[in-house]
């Protein structure tokens, strides 16, 4: 059984204060909870290190929110996958709509990142998705498989193995206007139907996230159909209490889901 992925992308968010309270009660609150769950927390770069002190002997994990596509040399400002290798992130996400928007991503320099990050034994979290223009002219799953084709390309379906894809339509992160869960099921099914063609097993070893609005109140609508394999979760994850009550609601629901079948 896949356990549930709840990973919280902090952004550009936190300080000292924010983490000292917030590791500790999580740490404290839901991490001998979990049984269903594994639970990841995405810092910026420079509190990496500092929270993985905080989460030895737990079972949460680290996750960063970019790598650089060189491994050294004359990039300043940028940060490598060794360099995250060497402080014990297990995830690094890339390709988040942010990235694209604001610092020009292409899935050309994305495909690079993928490989680099599974190359060197990390799992990377490729996120794709739609425009909400895309959307309204029925682009949705021809955008999506673009962007794993991409990397497909580059490299080969082995590629995909043991990774994850985060589904997140753009006009549904930050929004509060999540997607609706059909819509979810119709793109994760297309996709991994997609990847089945090519390798049934493949397909089967990815974990489909969704990220867009995800909190307490929603939640319980994306894990019924057990289409999804985790959550990104932005906003949501930003206030502990309410965080610590979202982890425990998912726990919860897929324990009682897991019970019932
Ligand atoms: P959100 O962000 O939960 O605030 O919509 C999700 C994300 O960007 O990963």
């Amino acid at each position: 059984m896949k356990k549930f992925l709840i990973i919280a992308n902090w952004k550009l968010n936190g300080n000292y204060k924010f983490i000292n309270k917030n590791i500790n009660l999580i740490k404290k609150k839901i991490d001998n909870l979990l049984n269903y769950c594994n639970l990841s927390i995405a810092p910026p770069f420079v509190y990496l290190s500092y929270i993985n002190n905080f989460l030895k002997n737990t079972s949460i994990s680290l996750t960063a929110q970019n790598v650089d596509i060189h491994i050294k040399g004359s990039f300043t400002g940028e940060i490598s996958i060794k360099m995250l290798k060497d402080i014990g992130v297990k995830y690094v996400i890339i390709g988040h709509s942010e990235r694209r928007l604001y610092h020009n991503e292409n899935n050309n320099s994305i495909s690079k990142k993928f490989i680099l990050i599974k190359n060197n034994g990390l799992i990377p979290i490729l996120c794709i998705g739609e425009t909400e223009k895309q959307k309204k002219q029925n682009e949705t799953e021809k955008i999506c498989i673009q962007q794993i084709d991409n990397i497909l390309e580059n490299s080969n379906i082995n590629i995909l193995n043991k990774t994850i894809i985060a589904y997140e339509p753009i006009w549904a992160i930050g929004s509060g206007k999540s997607a609706n869960m059909n819509e979810i099921q119709k793109v994760i099914l297309y996709i991994k139907k997609y990847i089945a063609s090519l390798n049934p097993q493949i397909a089967e070893n990815i974990y489909f996230v969704y990220g867009g609005s995800v909190n307490y109140s929603n939640l319980d609508i994306f894990l019924k159909k057990k289409i999804i394999n985790g959550f990104l979760v932005g906003k949501a994850s930003l206030t502990t209490e309410n965080f610590i009550s979202l982890v425990k609601k998912a726990e919860k629901i897929i324990s009682l889901l897991n019970n019932r079948s």
